[in-house]
């Protein structure tokens, strides 16, 4: 399983859409890596990678609402939020636990569940509000 772009998920920012990309294809790595069993080490150092792009691009998002007075922009930064915070408590539990295969489909679950809500919902209003400005 891997989770493929698709052109319905530009927002036509162009800085916003590189570093979406980027983050399905760091997301596809850990996929892989959950997939050919590699052990816990890596699966913990690509989730922590994961992690830290996923905060990057964040700060980018809000940073960019915050200049263009966005309206949704407590809302949305409290989805950054919880999903920093899951993302966090994944790597805890990696770290303690091992990547046991229960911990590896929640990953995955909550990985694709962001990605494609997140982006297609979220994001996309926010560049809808953008485009219109
Ligand atoms: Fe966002």
């Amino acid at each position: 399983m891997s989770i493929e772009w698709n052109d319905d998920l530009n927002t036509g920012v162009k800085e916003i859409d590189a570093q979406h990309k980027e983050l399905f294809s760091r997301f596809n790595l850990l996929l892989t890596s959950c997939n050919e069993g590699k052990g816990k080490e890596e699966v913990l150092r690509l989730l922590i990678f994961l992690g830290d792009y996923v905060k990057t691009h964040f700060a980018t998002e809000e940073a960019l609402q915050l200049s263009h007075a966005y309206p949704g922009y407590q809302e949305h930064k409290a989805q950054h939020r919880s999903f920093t915070s899951e993302v966090d408590r994944l790597t805890k539990q990696v770290s303690e636990e091992g990547a046991t295969l229960s911990l590896v489909i929640l990953t995955n679950k909550t990985m694709v569940k962001w990605l494609l809500e997140h982006i297609s919902r979220s994001d996309m209003d926010f560049a809808e509000f953008l485009a219109k400005e």
